[in-house]
């Protein structure tokens, strides 16, 4: 490259063995460099040094702004401003879009130049391109006419030939690195363990925050039986499920277990497991655990409070149940004996397991509106008058206006207000009828009718058993549901049901 007249440097910075010079130079700097700017600064450094040159600098191009722009390292006049063109416009724009080199010995006399420099009269620049990869330009200006030759311009698309390929090598590199970062990030700082074990179960590796969970080192980790982090309890079940993974390649599954830390601590773990193809290339089986002790003692405690909320609640209806028997002490019992039958019955009919509950705790209140009838009423021997009979009669209802105001979270007072009515509207206190009567009042009627017929009254001696069975068979599906009966018979004389 000329270098310029009036700096008056010497003939020898000129010539074959400069441009030798240079070009091994910036091919050493292709093969040292790994990073794009540090590549950049020292191509134009060995270019710069070699020759004068008034403006020169790497043009590089945008491919999100399309724009191509002086890299920092570019040096232009004191002065004149950093370049900044669009793809096609002026020569730079021109070389990046065609990939063809331009030499203008006179740019006042070429149509596409635009003037960056005003003291610039002849500029060289050459494309730095991959295939259609644009990666900008080599832009070379003198404040000299026709400063730059035909061998200038061999010389500058040389040195763009080594450095366009190492500087896409390097962005794909860089890009590379990044991704690599980011999956190592993942890796590594993820609050999860990430082990990966072999057929045999040995550990082959485990991230960093994964082996601390643990208590251990990465190191101390690697090349261990997985069983050594596996509950005692768990052992020979957690490795089989682990190792059943490399059967079915791709599936993951996922299970709750439980891990030893090295200081005997244990943790519970959500783990997903899959097989993975190994380094080697065989399949070994990646396993993701998540810490979920904390949920775990969460979910404990809740349901213990559930426990206790059940076990307060199971009190409270045995002590208002045990209240109407002080009461009335000649039917002491009977409303858990009315308990023990219903529950019988309800479990033959197949009742869901909640509306049994509630059935169960009706059965134990289904008689405390009793509470308001007057004790000599409910003791006295013989038979009752109509009015006496009527006032007995208010229980139903008076025990459901005291139960309705517990949020029972079925519908107790209902069924206890229910438990006299009967299939054929005979009943009270609304003479329902049929389906209109919960299934659970109407299961509730059947049990109250056999345990009392069939029990000491103090107006009269036990019937018996038999005598009760016999009764609710004989008006079954008039008075009393058929199926419930049916069940109820099915228990006694069937099945060995007794009520004590
Ligand atoms: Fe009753």
């Amino acid at each position: 490259m000329h270098h310029e007249k009036d700096h008056g440097e010497d003939q020898e910075r000129h010539g074959p063995a400069y441009e030798l010079a240079a070009l091994r130079a910036v091919a050493a700097a292709c093969v040292k460099e790994t990073q794009e700017d540090r590549l950049i600064e020292r191509v134009t450094e060995i270019i710069c040094r070699a020759f004068s040159i008034t403006n020169f600098g790497v043009v590089l191009h945008d491919d999100r702004s399309g724009l191509l722009r002086d890299h920092p390292s570019a040096r232009r006049r004191g002065g004149s401003a950093a370049l900044e063109l669009a793809l096609g416009e002026g020569i730079v724009g021109t070389v990046a879009a065609t990939g063809k080199p331009m030499r203008v010995p006179d740019v006042s006399r070429e149509p596409v130049y635009r003037m960056g420099d005003s003291e610039t009269r002849s500029e060289l620049t050459v494309p730095l391109r991959v295939g259609d990869q644009i990666i900008g330009v080599i832009n070379s200006e003198s404040t000299a006419l026709d400063a730059f030759t035909e061998d200038d311009e061999h010389l500058l698309m040389a040195l763009a030939g080594q450095v366009a390929p190492t500087l896409a090598r390097l962005r794909t590199m860089e890009a590379i690195r990044d991704s690599e970062e980011k999956y190592r990030a993942l890796y590594e700082d993820n609050p999860s363990t990430y082990l990966t074990i072999d057929a045999r179960g040995t550990i082959l590796s485990v991230n960093e925050f994964g082996a601390q969970q643990l208590g251990y080192s990465a190191e101390e980790l690697v090349g261990r039986p997985v069983e050594s982090i596996f509950h005692p309890d768990e052992r020979a079940e957690a490795l089989g499920r682990l190792t059943q993974r490399l059967a079915g390649p791709g599936k993951v599954a996922h299970w709750e277990r439980r891990q030893v830390r090295k200081d005997g601590q244990v943790r519970w773990v959500k783990e997903s497991a899959r097989s993975v193809r190994g380094s080697t290339g065989e399949p070994v089986v990646l396993a993701v655990c998540e810490d979920i002790t904390e949920r775990r003692r969460a979910e404990e405690q809740a349901r213990e409070s559930v426990r206790k909320l059940e076990r307060l609640l199971d009190e409270t209806v045995q002590t208002l149940a045990a209240v109407v028997e002080v009461k009335d002490p000649y039917t002491s019992g009977h409303q858990r004996r009315v308990v023990r039958i219903a529950a019988a019955v309800a479990d033959e009919m197949g009742l869901p397991v909640e509306r049994a509950k509630s059935l169960r705790v009706a059965g134990l209140l289904h008689d405390i509106g009793k509470i308001q009838v007057p004790a000599e009423i409910l003791a006295k021997p013989g038979s009752l008058s109509e009015a006496e009979k009527s006032i007995i009669r208010t229980h139903s209802e008076v025990g459901y206006r005291l139960l309705k105001g517990i949020s029972f979270e079925w519908p107790v007072a209902e069924i206890v207000l229910q438990h006299h009515e009967r299939m054929d509207g005979s009943g009270y206190p609304g003479g329902l009828k049929g389906g209109k009567i919960l299934l659970e009042a109407r299961i509730l009627g059947v049990a109250d009718v056999v345990e009392a017929i069939s029990s000491h009254r103090p107006y009269r001696p036990a019937f018996g058993l038999d005598y009760a069975l016999a009764e609710i068979e004989s008006l079954a599906g008039s008075v009393y549901d058929a199926d419930v009966v049916r069940a109820c018979l099915r228990l006694f004389r069937d099945k060995g049901f007794s009520i004590d």
